[in-house]
């Protein structure tokens, strides 16, 4: 959802600043930009298309300076077009800038902007800013960004610089990610921490309607009053290669093959013995968890399915009565909550806008807000009462997979937590869920040796139009999702449905041309009755793939195709359940030719509503 990145230091910018896009381009990649001050002139080079194309057109040599912003693009107001690309600059071409956000009174800015004379040269929203700051520039480039900002309404992530004013970068943000990076000699803005861990691993972070005022050796951040804010200086564990694809074709394979240590990474320190060690990272107490009498889950896409899971997991057994919400209609539905209510949130960027609005309308409620988040210092994760972090490292693969399964792992965890303290799980019981937990790394390794069968599956399938995806219980979010992973990736219209829904509808679609993947691992509920929804896929001609528990024969009858996974309880099982169809999905828009890391039209991190 537009990345952005700047750069203040002794060094020459543009090539950092093309590398830190290159490590940003799963935000967004219609288009690309840098702009520097070089001999105080602002240099802009931007255009249409991937950001490895572009740089082939840069005239690094005319670029020189060592101050810069840039930006890669995923378009909201105006056509992928050269001109609506970043950096936009003001009249006099003086000032530049980029933008991630969306400027909500635009119309009425540029109608006044134009009045007083002001020149468009692009139908984005952004361009509005920097006349503005240009009509409020008095010889502070500081000064002029912190007025005009004063009019603006709207989410912003913002990057300025000023030929008038080389030695100063400036950057703000309200309701879009930004961070400051701090290095040695230099300092970096980014909207997401790989970018710039090529160069530092300390950051801090700005709050909503702050700005900070670089220089190569100091960062002040203030509001827009300009009442200085004291910022700690965090340090980022990620490791730089976990950012890198590391001999992998693409980053979505890469961190498929992760998980098994993704789950140790998830569990680790989380487990003592028989119980759950959590405590520390609640921010809640006993008392408030006790009181409790429900459960909303808010979250998007993925993170949405993971919810879904996490409804079965706590009603099953810690028997507290949950719902999940698309965190999108959460808050224009009048939902009715109070301090007994837990709403979690589910994001593996912590930056989704939906998510963040639904957080912010169950805090104006007193809801107790806990959320479950990958990446750390995240305006969600930040923003709650408590946070439980997955662990699972950059996810840079447009499509979400690691992080999904370690949201199912930590939700899973927090549930056995809430089962024991409210006494529904007793302690073998629990300590039998927990050897079993603690299986899912070494099983994961095996289901990701059966890699090559759904490779063979993907050649025969990757030409069929349509696929259905079934599961019931647990399994049916693991359905939506391996239907989610499909689509988005592939571009192959895919459904999800629980299994027993079929036959009130999508069972028309039925005919020897359609696909339909039965997430069915052996359980005590409803394996019976899916394997009566397979009789009548095949007695309409489909073709039956099965996700099916090692050791069933029985399923392998009525099949044409299994994928089997080892034996775990039912809700485990379902961790193990989704890999495969990560793997299908992956296979398939790999074999149809799909830019399978940046499917067209989506982006990481959605920061819009
Ligand atoms: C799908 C996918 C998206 C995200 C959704 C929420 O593969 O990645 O559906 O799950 O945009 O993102 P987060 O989890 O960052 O809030």
């Amino acid at each position: 959802m537009c990345g952005i990145i700047g750069y203040i230091g002794n060094e020459k910018a543009a090539p950092i600043l093309i590398k830190g896009l290159k490590n940003l381009e799963y935000r967004g990649y219609d288009s690309a930009g840098i702009s520097t001050i070089s001999k105080n002139n602002i240099i802009i080079e931007k255009d249409t298309g991937k950001i490895d194309e572009i740089e082939k057109k840069i005239n690094f040599d005319s670029m020189g300076g060592s101050v810069g912003i840039s930006h890669c693009r995923w378009a909201t107001h105006g056509n992928v077009t050269k001109e609506n690309a970043h950096p936009h600059t003001d009249c006099t071409g003086k000032i530049s800038i980029v933008h991630n956000g969306i400027i909500e009174n635009f119309s009425e800015l540029k109608e006044k902007l134009i009045k007083k004379g002001h020149k468009f040269s692009s139908t984005t929203d952004t361009e509005v800013i920097v006349h503005l700051i240009e009509e409020h520039y008095k010889g502070s480039i500081e000064e002029a960004a912190r007025n005009a900002l004063k009019e603006v309404e709207g989410s912003y992530a913002l990057g300025v610089i000023c030929s008038d004013e080389p030695d100063k970068l400036i950057a703000a943000r309200n309701e879009s990610p930004l961070i400051v990076g701090i290095g040695k000699n230099s300092m970096l803005i980014a909207s997401d921490v790989p970018a710039i861990l090529d160069y530092t691993n300390k950051v801090a972070y700005l709050d909503d309607k702050e700005i900070a005022v670089l220089t190569k050796d100091h960062f002040k951040i203030t509001d827009l009053n300009n009442n200085v804010k004291n910022k700690d200086v965090h340090t980022i564990e990620w490791a730089k290669e976990a950012a890198q694809k590391s001999g992998y074709k693409h980053f979505m394979l890469k961190e498929i093959y992760e998980q098994p240590r993704v789950i140790t990474e998830t569990l680790n320190g989380r487990i003592e013995g028989g119980s759950i060690n959590i405590k520390e990272e609640l921010n809640l107490s006993d008392k408030e968890l006790l009181e409790i009498n429900r459960i909303i889950i808010v979250a998007c896409g993925t993170s949405w399915h993971a919810g879904l899971a996490g409804e079965f997991m706590f009603e099953e057994l810690a028997k507290i009565p949950a719902e999940v919400e698309y965190a999108s209609e959460f808050r224009y539905r009048h939902p009715v909550l109070d301090d007994k209510t837990l709403v979690i949130a589910i994001s593996q960027s912590g930056e989704t806008a939906d998510t963040l609005a639904a957080m912010k309308e169950a805090k104006k409620q007193n809801a107790m807000i806990l959320s479950i988040c990958n990446v750390k210092g995240s305006t969600i994760a930040r923003g709650s009462d408590s946070v439980l972090y997955t662990h699972a490292g950059p996810e840079i693969g447009v499509a979400s997979t690691k992080a999904f399964t370690s949201q199912l792992v930590v939700l899973y965890l927090l549930t056995l937590y809430l089962s024991k303290l409210r006494n529904t799980l007793n302690d073998e019981k629990i300590l039998d869920l927990i050897a079993h937990l603690r299986k899912l790394p070494l099983q994961l390794e095996s289901v990701l040796s059966n890699d090559n069968k759904v490779k063979e599956l993907a050649e025969l399938y990757s030409d069929k139009t349509n696929a259905l995806y079934l599961g019931r219980g647990i399994n049916y979010p693991i359905a939506l999702e391996g239907a989610l992973k499909l689509k988005e990736i592939s571009y192959i219209h895919a459904e999800g449905y629980p299994a027993a829904e079929m036959k009130h509808g999508p069972i028309a679609l039925i005919d020897k041309e359609m696909p339909v993947v039965f997430v069915a691992p052996k359980d005590i509920y409803t394996y019976k009755k899916v394997l009566g929804n397979i009789e009548e896929v095949k007695a309409r001609g489909g073709i039956v793939i099965a996700i099916a528990t090692e050791g069933d024969e029985e399923i392998r009858k009525k099949a044409d195709h299994i994928i089997y996974i080892p034996k775990n309880l039912y809700t485990l099982s379902s961790i193990l359940a989704v890999v495969p169809l990560q793997l299908l999905a992956y296979h398939i828009a790999d074999k149809r030719g799909c830019n399978v890391d940046k499917p067209r039209n989506l982006a990481k991190s959605v920061t819009v509503e």
